[in-house]
């Protein structure tokens, strides 16, 4: 038997995934899925570090359902991946810790994503635990000593730090991890409906995955395009044009881009034309999609049962790891001598007795 390199990759479990996701990071494993061994990870630990409060807890499997929906919905075979619960595999807490003497708090402070995470979840200093969500997601992506990470842009100083941290793990205590490789999307970030650089849920700018169809053309035609095209016969611009950026990312027929683009920029079709054919666009790339999630969603308690597979089969894979990682560091040892010597003692006491 050949054994797969693995994937380890997944998302805060924050609700329904929209198109960015999708873009970012979805698609690759969905077309990677029959390569690689891939491990889905639910974080939910990764998302007290901003949320933690009972109510954002309580919303958690409710949330992981949905997302889960929305991963099978997409392609992902839950015959073939293992998508688990962060916070119900043990074996993530025990690396974090041990990870957490591998990096500095400089090298972290300098992260634009924690700062930016910090900022967007109001606080004003860093909680801790937030200043070691890398170091956290170093011990999910190495937990099941993952070859490769399909993220968004956003998260790639991430695996440069589980690479740092595999690198000096291994150069202290010997070879126990691979140094995972990010993959990142060629086509980058997908922007939001709005123009902003990202789409985002809590920027309201976002196209769901379970979107219905009028909900879609809803939101295609109050997008943003060249705000300085305010008239349909004023010659447009299409480069960043987010009408126009998903046309390129959805719309299969490049002809009827090509012919939309052409006249846009000479002023020879309306804002209503090019919306309307991307209406159409989306709508067809999400129809087989809203078909799959209506099959899983019928099958009650069907995503609870994935779930709980996946968690109980990475709890096995976690545990060859830790105690790969604890006998590296010389742990185990140190716990067998005690032990054993306690065991001596606890016989020459009872053959004395
Ligand atoms: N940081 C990811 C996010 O932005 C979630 C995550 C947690 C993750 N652990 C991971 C992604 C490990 C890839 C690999 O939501």
């Amino acid at each position: 038997m050949t054994t797969q390199k693995r994937i380890l990759t997944g998302d805060r479990p924050t609700g329904r995934l929209h198109l960015g996701h999708y873009i970012g990071s979805i698609k690759a494993r969905v077309e990677l899925q029959d390569q690689y061994e891939t491990f889905l990870i639910i974080a939910d630990l990764h998302m007290l570090t901003t949320k933690n409060s009972k109510d954002d807890i309580a919303r958690v499997d409710e949330n992981a359902r949905q997302m889960v929906l929305d991963y099978l919905a997409c392609g992902i075979d839950p015959e073939k991946v293992t998508i688990y619960l962060q916070s119900a595999v043990h074996e993530t807490y025990e690396l974090n810790t041990l990870f957490q003497n591998m990096v500095t708090v400089p090298r972290l402070e300098r992260l634009p994503s924690l700062k930016d995470m910090a900022r967007a979840a109001h606080k004003e200093e860093m909680p801790y635990g937030l200043l070691g969500y890398p170091v956290l997601q170093a011990a999910d992506i190495l937990l099941p000593r993952a070859h490769l990470v399909p993220v968004g842009k956003d998260n790639l100083a991430h695996v440069e730090i589980t690479r740092e941290i595999a690198r000096r793990f291994n150069r202290m205590y010997g070879d126990v991890f691979p140094i995972p490789e990010a993959l990142v999307p060629e086509t980058g970030t997908l922007v939001g409906t709005d123009g902003q650089a990202k789409m985002s849920k809590s920027l309201n700018n976002a196209i769901m995955i379970s979107d219905d169809a009028k909900a879609v053309r809803k939101k295609v035609f109050s997008m943003f395009t060249d705000p300085n095209r305010i008239r349909s016969d004023i010659p447009g611009r299409v480069e960043g044009n987010p009408v126009f950026i998903y046309h390129d990312t959805f719309n299969p027929n490049k002809a009827e881009v090509e012919d939309l683009k052409a006249r846009y920029r000479r002023g020879a079709v309306g804002d209503v034309e090019v919306k309307e054919k991307l209406t159409i666009a989306i709508n067809n790339f999400l129809d087989p999609i809203r078909e799959r999630r209506a099959v899983f969603e019928a099958d009650s308690g069907f995503v609870d049962e994935v779930i709980y597979q996946g968690t109980l089969h990475t709890r096995e894979v976690a545990r060859e790891t830790i105690i790969a990682a604890k006998k590296a560091m010389g742990l185990t040892g140190v716990w067998n001598r005690i032990s054993r010597r306690a065991e001596r003692r606890r016989k020459r006491l009872a053959k004395a007795s």
